[in-house]
C-alpha cells in the first residue's frame, strides 16, 4: 500500500496521477495532513513551504529521501510560454527523480501525463526550435526519453503534411454503430451486444440517415465542405450487408467526402457481402484489427474470430480490390509475453497491410482484470513490446503520424499509428489535432465546432442506441441548433 499527501498545492491530482505511474500495480491512498506513513510501506509527501517546496520519500514511516527545492529558481521564457504553471513541473520533476531513484524504474514518458504530447512539439516548432533543439528541451523539462521526444517531433512533422492540406472551411464526419458481435474484455467504449440489438437496427439505420439529411441541409447553406468521412463504432460491420449498405448509401447521397474509411474492426462480423457493400460505396481505407494473432488471447479477451480468420478476411479484402488497409494492435493483452506481440507484429510483416498501430493496453484501475496481475506484461515488457512495433514499422518503411496517450495505460505508454508514405490517415490527425470541425452521427457521436485553436465546442448524441432512436426527432432539433449556431 502507497500514501500519498500533498500539502499546501493545488494539483494534488495530477501529483497522485504521477505517483501511479510509479505504482501501477499497487492500491494508493491520499493521507490527511496530520496523517503519518507509518502504516505504509512507501509514502511520498509533497509540502510548500516558506520560498519553494519540500518532496519525501517514506518506507514505513521513515524518511528516506528527501528534496528542498528553492522556487525563486530562474525559470527560463521558453518554459514561461509553454507552461501555465512552471513549479508544477518543477515539482513533479522532483517527485518523479526521487520515485525513480527509490523504484529502479525509469518512466518512458517522464513526467508528461496529458493525452496529447505531439502538441508540444508542436509548440517547440512555433517557438522556432529545431527538432533537435526541441528534443533536448522536453527532455529536460519533463524528462521524456529521447527515443520518444524524438518521435514526437517525426509525428507533428507528418501531421503538419496532412493538416497543411486541410481544405479552407472544412468538416469531417463520424458515423458510429454502436454494436458488436461480442464485448471485448478490456472495452470501455460503451458499446452494445449486436445479438441483443436485432430487433431495433434497420430503425437505427433510418435514424442516423434522417440525422444525416438533416445536418446536410444547413451545412450546404453554410458554404462548408465535407473532408472525411469515417464509419467507426463500436463495430460498422456488425449490422448486416443491406442495413450497412442503407447507412452508408443514405450518409453518401448527401455528403461526398475526399477520404472515406470504415473501422470494420472484428474480422468475425466481416464476409464478402459486406466488403461489396463497402467497394459499392466507395470505401478507400479499411481497418481489419487482429489485436493479436495468438489465438488463445482472442478467446480470453471474448473476441470470437481466430488468427486464421483475420489472414482469411485480409487477402479476402486484397482480392476485392481494397488497397489501403491498416490493422490495430494492443500490446500487454493478458497472458501474453514480448514473444506472442513479436509473433503478432511478424504476421503483420507477412500480411504487409499499408498501416498498423500499436496500442497499450488500458485498464480501469478498479476493473476486474487490473487484480490479475500476474498475467500481465510489466514496464519493462510493455516497453519492449513497443519498441518492437516502432522496430517493425521502420524495417516495413512506414512511419509513425499519429500518437496519443491514455491514462492508466500499461507501462506508462503511448498508442501511436504507423503508416506508409501517402497512406496516412487524415481523419485520424484530424480527429487528434482538432483543429477541423466534426460531425457526429449516431448514438454517442460527439460533434465538435473549431471556433479557433483553444476553443472547442461540443454537442453530444444520447449513448444508448433505444434512446437515442427514441428521440431522434429531438437529437435532430438539438443538432441542427448547434450547427447553426456553431458554423
Ligand atoms: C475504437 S476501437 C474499436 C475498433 C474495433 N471495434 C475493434 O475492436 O476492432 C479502436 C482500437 O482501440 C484499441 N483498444 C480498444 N480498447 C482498448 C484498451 N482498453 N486498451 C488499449 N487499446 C484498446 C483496439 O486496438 C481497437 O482496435
Ligand atoms: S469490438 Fe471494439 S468496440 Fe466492440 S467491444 Fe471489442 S473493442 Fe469494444
Amino acid at each position: 500500500m502507497v500514501g500519498f499527501k500533498c500539502i499546501g498545492c493545488n494539483f494534488n491530482t495530477e501529483l497522485f496521477e504521477m505517483l501511479l505511474i510509479y505504482f501501477e500495480r499497487h492500491e494508493v491512498a491520499t493521507l490527511a495532513d496530520d496523517r503519518d506513513f507509518t502504516e505504509y510501506e512507501t509514502g511520498l509527501s509533497i509540502e510548500i513551504v516558506d520560498g519553494g517546496y519540500v518532496v519525501s520519500v517514506c518506507e514505513k514511516g521513515q524518511v528516506v529521501a528527501s528534496q528542498k527545492v528553492d522556487e525563486s529558481k530562474e525559470v527560463s521564457p521558453a518554459v514561461k510560454e509553454m507552461f501555465v504553471a512552471p513549479i508544477k513541473n518543477s515539482i513533479k520533476r522532483t517527485c518523479a527523480t526521487l520515485l525513480e531513484q527509490y523504484t529502479k524504474y525509469k518512466a518512458p514518458w517522464g513526467i508528461q501525463t496529458g493525452v496529447k504530447p505531439v502538441k508540444l512539439a508542436t509548440m517547440c516548432k512555433r517557438r522556432g526550435m529545431a527538432d533537435v533543439e526541441g528534443a533536448d528541451f522536453l527532455a529536460k523539462e519533463l524528462l521524456i526519453r529521447q527515443d520518444k521526444c524524438e518521435v514526437l517531433f517525426k509525428v507533428a512533422e507528418n501531421e503538419h503534411k496532412i493538416l497543411e492540406t486541410t481544405p479552407q472551411n472544412s468538416y469531417s464526419i463520424y458515423v458510429g454503430t454502436p454494436f458488436c458481435p461480442t464485448i471485448c474484455s478490456y472495452c470501455s467504449f460503451g458499446s452494445y451486444p449486436i445479438g441483443a440489438y436485432k430487433a431495433c437496427v434497420e430503425q437505427y439505420v433510418d435514424s442516423v440517415v434522417a440525422e444525416a439529411r438533416a445536418a446536410a441541409k444547413v451545412l450546404d447553406s453554410k458554404g462548408l465542405t465535407c473532408d472525411c468521412v469515417y464509419f467507426g463504432g463500436g463495430t460498422p460491420t456488425s449490422i448486416e450487408a443491406s442495413q450497412m449498405d442503407r447507412m452508408m448509401s443514405g450518409v453518401l447521397e448527401v455528403f461526398s467526402p475526399k477520404e472515406l474509411t470504415c473501422e470494420a474492426g472484428r474480422p468475425d462480423s466481416i464476409n464478402e457481402e459486406k466488403l461489396a457493400v463497402m467497394r459499392k460505396n466507395g470505401v478507400d481505407r479499411l481497418a481489419i484489427n487482429p489485436q493479436t494473432m495468438k489465438a488463445e488471447t482472442l478467446r480470453r479477451i471474448g473476441r470470437r474470430h481466430t488468427p486464421e480468420d483475420t489472414v482469411r478476411i485480409y487477402e479476402l479484402a486484397r482480392s476485392m480490390g481494397f488497397g489501403n488497409i491498416n490493422m490495430d494492435l494492443i500490446a500487454g493483452l493478458e497472458g501474453e509475453t514480448v514473444e506472442d506481440f513479436e509473433n503478432t507484429l511478424s504476421w503483420i510483416k507477412k500480411l504487409d497491410p499499408e498501416g498498423f498501430t500499436v496500442h497499450s493496453l488500458c485498464l480501469k484501475r478498479a476493473s476486474k482484470l487490473m487484480k490479475d496481475q500476474g498475467a500481465r506484461a510489466d514496464a519493462k515488457q510493455m516497453d519492449a513490446m513497443v519498441d518492437a512495433g516502432y522496430a517493425l514499422a521502420r524495417e516495413m518503411g512506414m512511419e509513425p503520424y499519429y500518437l496519443y496517450r491514455q491514462k492508466n495505460a500499461s507501462g506508462n505508454l503511448e498508442n501511436t499509428g504507423f503508416a506508409k508514405p501517402g497512406r496516412f490517415c487524415r481523419y485520424n490527425v484530424l480527429i487528434e489535432e482538432e483543429t477541423q470541425h466534426i460531425l457526429g452521427l449516431g448514438a454517442g457521436a460527439v460533434s465538435k465546432a473549431v471556433k479557433d485553436p483553444v476553443n472547442l465546442e461540443r454537442c453530444f448524441n444520447i449513448k444508448d442506441p433505444l434512446q437515442y432512436i427514441a428521440d431522434i426527432d429531438g437529437q435532430i432539433a438539438k443538432k441542427i441548433d448547434f450547427l447553426k449556431k456553431m458554423y
